[in-house]
Formats: C-alpha cells, structure tokens, sequence
C-alpha cells in the first residue's frame, strides 16, 4: 500500500512540473506585438486588471473589439502574457539607504571656556579640518574666519596638527534678500595651526591676524549633557550649493536665533562684553541624513532655505 502511495505521488510530481512554465519574456513579445497596439504600455484599459490567465481568455472572449483576437492565442500564450503582466506589479525594489556622509570625529563647537563668546566650528573630512572661526572687530560686530587647516597625509584619528591660511570673509546681506554669492569675498588675514592633543582638547594658534600672534587652548563645547544623541549625527556644515558663500555650522542644536556683539578678538578678550540679542528662530527639518530645510524667522519675517552636507 504504501508503495502504490508514493507511486502516485511521483506521478503527480512530474504531471505538475511538466506544466508549462509561464515566459514572462515570452509574454512581453506577444503583448507588444500585438496588445499593445490599442493598450498602450504600460498596460491600460483592461490588461492591468487581469487576474489570471482565464481572465485574459475570457476578455478576449467578451469584448467584442478583441473579438478578432479569440483564436489567436494558446492557454500557454495567455498564461505567459499574464506572466508578463504579473512582473509589472511586482513592488519595486525600495531605494537603498542614504548614507549620512559624517565627518570626523575632530567636528564640532570648540571654544575657551574663559573667554565665552567666541569660537571655532571644525569639520573633519579626510586630512583636512575646515575652521569655521567667529569672533568681533573693534566695533564689536561679528567678524568671520575660514581655513582649510590640513593635517600630514596619512593622519586619522583625532590627534595631530593642521595648518593653513586663515582667510577673513565677508559677503551681501543674507536675511530679507535674494542672496547673491557674487558679493561673497573672501581675503587671505593670516595663518591658523591647532594642534589636536584628542577629540575633545586642543591648542589653537593664529598668526597675523590684524597683526596679532596668540596660541591659545580651546576644548570642545559642551551642549546639552544626558540627552539620547540621535540615530544620525548632524553635527556638520551645511550649505546651499547654489548659493555659496553662507552655510550653518550645526552642533546638534537648534532654537532661539541669536545675534552676537562682542570685543574685539585677542588675548584681552573680555567675554563680559559680549551681548547676545534673541534675532528670531531657527528650526532645520532634516529630510534625510543629508539634507534638510533651514527654516528661520528674522523680523517676524518666516523664510526657508533648502540645505545639505557640504562634502569637501
Ligand atoms: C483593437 C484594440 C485592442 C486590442 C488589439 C486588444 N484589446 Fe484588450 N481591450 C480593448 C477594448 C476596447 C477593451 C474594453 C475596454 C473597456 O471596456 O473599457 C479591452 C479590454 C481588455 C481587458 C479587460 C476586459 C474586461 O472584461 O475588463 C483585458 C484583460 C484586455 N483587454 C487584454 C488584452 C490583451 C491581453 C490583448 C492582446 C492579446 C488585447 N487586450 C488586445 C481593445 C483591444
């Protein structure tokens, strides 16, 4: 008995797998040699919502302008169009992950905690450590300073010197306007070195700048301690690539917009003398790990601003 059963079921084994196995490609051909002709592709009118090879049959059946059609077509034609019909449907594969393009460790708000007021906002790509410097000129308004501050080739990780040339920039009104990066400028001022002893300490050295040398010890700037970092670090600079010339530091911060004044730069700095004025508010929807939408308020005047990793 039980070897009449497994006979039996050898038999049914091999009648299934010598039915015909649907031709996707197959199908594409008969569809687009003829089908498509009044259907167009991608399939509309009726093809798309066919579930089975007996549907397309009985369309060709019932719809009397296909009526033409009837016997053209074998069981195995259909089932191989609707083959073809089915891979249409199938769900695209989802798009792969975006990768946060992150910088180094190094990245980040580094100031001096005795002379609060100032500071310097690096992003560490590669051997290179751009130096984004925010300070006051004599008149107390905020003065910019830019370096690509280069460390030895082959240096990874987070101790070592960089170097570069310090460049003061300077550029058109950003708020209330169209910006035009045609008005940015930026003027070699000196020369930065800052000797990274880890991730979180440093010693930072300027040279010719308005005439003054300093070497000065800068440590990173501690933000709001105890909370959760979130899964994609934002800490970066940002910018628009189609206006160049303006960009965000962001240290994994955001709220009040504030405007700063302070005294002038230098080993007497006074952070007593820095004011900070609430300007408005500021809010950055990341999109994805990449990129994001500045939103601002300034004035009571609501503005937004597309921006992304500046990739160096
Ligand atoms: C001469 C034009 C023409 C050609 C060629 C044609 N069709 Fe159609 N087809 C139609 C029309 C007209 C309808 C009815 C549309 C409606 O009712 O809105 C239709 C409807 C259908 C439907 C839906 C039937 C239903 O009951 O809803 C299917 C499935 C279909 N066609 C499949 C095919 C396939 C497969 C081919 C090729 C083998 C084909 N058609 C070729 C004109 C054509």
């Amino acid at each position: 008995m039980n070897r009449l059963w497994a006979s039996v079921a050898v038999v049914i084994a091999s009648a299934l797998s010598s039915a015909h196995a649907a031709d996707a490609a197959h199908g594409s051909a008969l569809y687009h040699a003829v089908c498509v002709s009044c259907h167009g592709d991608p399939p509309l009118g009726g093809p798309e919502t066919a579930t089975s090879p007996a549907s397309l049959r009985n369309a060709l059946n019932t719809v009397s302008s296909m009526s033409f059609l009837r016997n053209m077509y074998s069981d195995a034609d259909l089932a191989d169009i609707f083959a073809w019909l089915q891979s249409l449907n199938t769900n695209p594969p989802p798009p792969p992950p975006v990768v946060a393009s992150i910088p180094g460790a190094l990245s980040g708000l580094w100031y001096n905690a005795g002379e609060s007021g100032w500071g310097v906002h690096f992003t560490q790509r590669g051997t290179n450590v751009f130096a984004a410097w925010y300070t006051y000129d004599t008149s107390g308004n905020p003065k910019w300073y830019v370096s690509t501050c280069a460390m030895p080739a082959g240096t990874t990780g987070t101790t070592g010197t960089c170097a570069g040339q310090l460049f003061e920039v300077t550029g058109p009104r950003f708020f209330g306007v169209i910006f035009d990066s045609r008005l940015v400028n930026a003027v070699a001022a000196g020369n930065l070195q800052v000797a990274f002893q880890n991730a979180d300490n440093a010693s930072m050295t300027y040279t010719g700048v308005a005439g003054q040398t300093r070497t000065v010890a800068i440590v990173r700037q501690p933000l709001a301690a105890g909370t959760t970092p979130p899964a994609v670090n934002y800490t970066d600079i940002w910018w628009n690539p189609n206006e160049s010339g303006w960009g965000i530091a962001a240290t994994q911060q955001s709220g009040d917009l504030l405007r700063t004044t302070g005294p002038a730069f230098g080993p007497t700095f006074n952070s007593s003398q820095v004011q900070v004025f609430t300007a408005g508010t500021v809010s950055v929807n990341f999109t994805d790990a990449n990129n994001g939408v500045l939103n601002y308020t300034v004035n009571g005047v609501p503005s937004s601003k597309l921006i992304t990793r500046q990739v160096f």
